[in-house]
């Protein structure tokens, strides 16, 4: 991970010169995120509150006549992965020696999607910068994908708007890199503006921009990256799916969000004798009904109020949809403990990242408690950092 104060256009313009012998086109810049509320709601088409941070990916890029694709990224100097754009298909980064799951997959199965949908992109080569925690839930795949579209977008005049550009995305990371993840990540990266969270209705894309300003309100949103890398792929996550999907048919709903918060009862009813099913059907309605509730705290400018509705939100994730781990329970429960207004896990679970909503008097103090809880459990020290809410992808140069 790049030094965010060293990390800046100028200097992945300059890497991009020393690895490809000419100047970039251009520099785009696309951020990780995280979610303030609505966790494993989005392929369940429910609601969804992300904000970006202002960790990014930097992406720069230049147009090639040839059909080659060239890829570099900063975090594995000296290494070009090589492609052709007419032979791209979702095992080409396996055949050209790298990694399927590796970074490389991720810019090419964005090339290969938009060619897929049609559109007329030729080679480029590309290097990638990025301060975005990779492992840590907070979105640094979907930084790299909305990166390397954006720059695809302008350099091959494709007129793409933010929500195809996060649609073609995640079909990339769907279909060519495997992983079955929703579409918040890769719109939360394109999409979102500074000083607001965005309030993303999956089903259509339909999304409002919510001002969101802890820091007017004397409040901080911390991150507490509890350094347990999570992985999406490994089968948990589309464990997951299947059993809210199993849930939506027993139903007889199109999707979850079909299930009215005020039909639980007889939700609880219908599936008693499928205590498992129950509980992920549970999280998932009770989950969208407190992104409706946070977004009329801040609607009302009660930015305090949502605090017992991030740590609601844990206990759900904990509990029924069984997506945490000790870690990120720790932080939780230390940064309650010491007087966080709220504390939940952020993204897709079983290890990354939590949030915690804190007063900034109290921010030493939950922060030390942080510190010391896991120094107590003999865990690795967690990594704590803000999260002001940032602007989405651009272009910087
Ligand atoms: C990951 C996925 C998202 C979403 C979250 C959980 O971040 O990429 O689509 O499902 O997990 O809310």
């Amino acid at each position: 991970m790049t030094d965010p104060v060293e990390h800046g256009p100028g200097r992945t313009a300059a890497a991009f010169q020393e690895v490809y012998g000419a100047v970039p086109a251009g520099v785009w810049a696309a951020p990780g995120r995280i979610n303030l509320i609505g966790e494993h709601t989005d392929y369940n088409d429910g609601f969804v509150m992300p904000l970006a941070l202002p960790h990014t990916t930097l992406a720069a890029a230049a147009p090639r006549a040839d059909g080659v694709l060239r890829l570099h990224s900063g975090a594995v100097p000296g290494s070009v992965v090589e492609l052709r754009v007419a032979e791209l298909d979702p095992a080409a980064v396996g055949r050209a020696g790298g990694d399927r799951g590796g970074w490389a997959a991720y810019p090419a199965g964005v090339v290969w999607a938009l060619k897929d949908a049609g559109l007329a992109v030729g080679g480029l080569d590309l290097h990638l910068d990025s301060t975005v925690p990779t492992g840590a839930g907070l979105s640094s795949s979907a930084a790299l994908e909305v990166a390397t579209a954006a720059a695809l977008n302008e350099l091959y005049g494709l007129g793409l708007d933010s929500r195809s550009i996060a649609r073609l995305c995640q079909r990339a990371e769907n279909a060519f890199v495997g992983v079955p993840c929703g579409i918040m990540d890769q719109t939360a990266s394109a999409c979102c503006t500074a000083g607001h969270a965005l309030f993303l209705d999956t089903r259509d894309l339909r999304m409002r921009q919510v001002p969101f300003d802890p820091a007017a309100e004397g409040l901080r949103l911390l991150v507490i990256d509890t350094r347990v890398r999570h992985e999406l792929g490994d089968g948990a996550y589309a464990q997951r799916r299947a059993s809210c999907e199993a849930g939506a048919r027993a139903l007889g709903v199109r999707a979850l969000r079909d299930v009215p918060y005020a039909h639980l009862n007889s939700v609880v009813a219908e599936l008693a004798d499928d205590p498992v099913t129950l509980r992920r059907v549970r999280h998932v309605v009770t989950e969208i009904r407190r992104v409706e509730e946070v977004v009329e705290c801040l609607d009302a400018g009660a930015v305090r109020a949502i605090g017992p509705l991030l740590t609601a939100g844990h206990a759900s994730c904990r509990d029924d949809f069984e997506i945490s781990c000790p870690e990120l329970d720790l932080a939780v429960e230390a940064a309650t403990a010491a007087g966080a207004l709220g504390a939940r896990m952020t993204g897709g679970g079983f290890g990354g990242s939590a949030i915690a909503l804190v007063a900034e008097a109290a921010v030493e103090r939950v922060s030390t408690a942080v510190d010391r809880a896991f120094a107590a459990a003999g865990y690795r020290p967690p990594r704590l950092f803000p999260a002001l809410p940032s602007e989405g992808a651009r272009r910087l140069l």
